[in-house]
């Protein structure tokens, strides 16, 4: 009997010490106190995005194209099942969608586009220099290449990382095309906590 109470003991503290270990985010962590450059885009809808005015939400940002063949559905589709996995915790996130290719992708083709993956993602755009000035700010690279024997003329490479930035403003985290989409959820969950 003092055996089993014993082994109970151990069992007990092995599991406080499992419940103990911090949570390790999943994402590339950005040092602490970055703060995010501000910008404004607009939405697809014409109404103005500025990223301060999300304070109190995670922002989770992805850049790409509508006539992406593969790596923007890929994520768009990560995207959908992140929305999906947080339930009612959807109105503290904001998945933004922004266009590299503004020339080709317009408000109405780029809110349908985003819409389709889940009603929740926001697509945004703005005049190339506007565009411009973002992506320098937070090191997007975005470029033509041009399409030979295709009606599509051009494709865009664009960096393919999502980042994240927390209810402070800060620039916590990026994620690699191809993480799994569990972890950036787990990782949301967590910073909401
Ligand atoms: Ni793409």
């Amino acid at each position: 009997m003092l055996k089993k109470a014993h082994w109970l003991l151990w069992l007990g503290f092995i599991l406080l010490l499992a419940a103990c270990q911090p949570y390790q985010l999943k994402g590339t962590e950005y040092p602490e106190g970055i703060q995010a450059e501000e910008f404004t885009l607009t939405t697809t809808e014409g109404r103005p995005f500025r990223l301060s005015d999300q304070r109190g939400k995670i922002v989770l940002m992805f850049f790409g194209f509508t006539s992406c063949p593969d790596v923007c559905p890929t994520t768009l589709a990560e995207a959908k099942r992140i929305m999906e996995g947080l339930g009612d915790e959807t109105e503290n996130v904001r998945f933004v969608f922004i266009t590299v290719d503004p020339e080709r992708d317009t408000p109405e083709r780029l809110g349908q586009y985003v819409s389709n993956f889940h009603p929740e993602l926001i697509g945004l755009t703005g005049t190339p220099e506007e565009l411009q000035t973002m992506f320098d700010a937070y090191g997007i690279y975005a470029a033509k290449v041009p399409l030979e024997d295709s009606a599509a003329e051009y494709t865009m490479d664009h960096t393919a990382r999502v980042f994240l930035v927390d209810q402070d403003g800060r620039l916590r985290l990026s994620y690699a095309f191809g993480t799994p989409d569990e972890d950036i959820l787990q990782d949301v969950q967590y910073l909401l906590r």
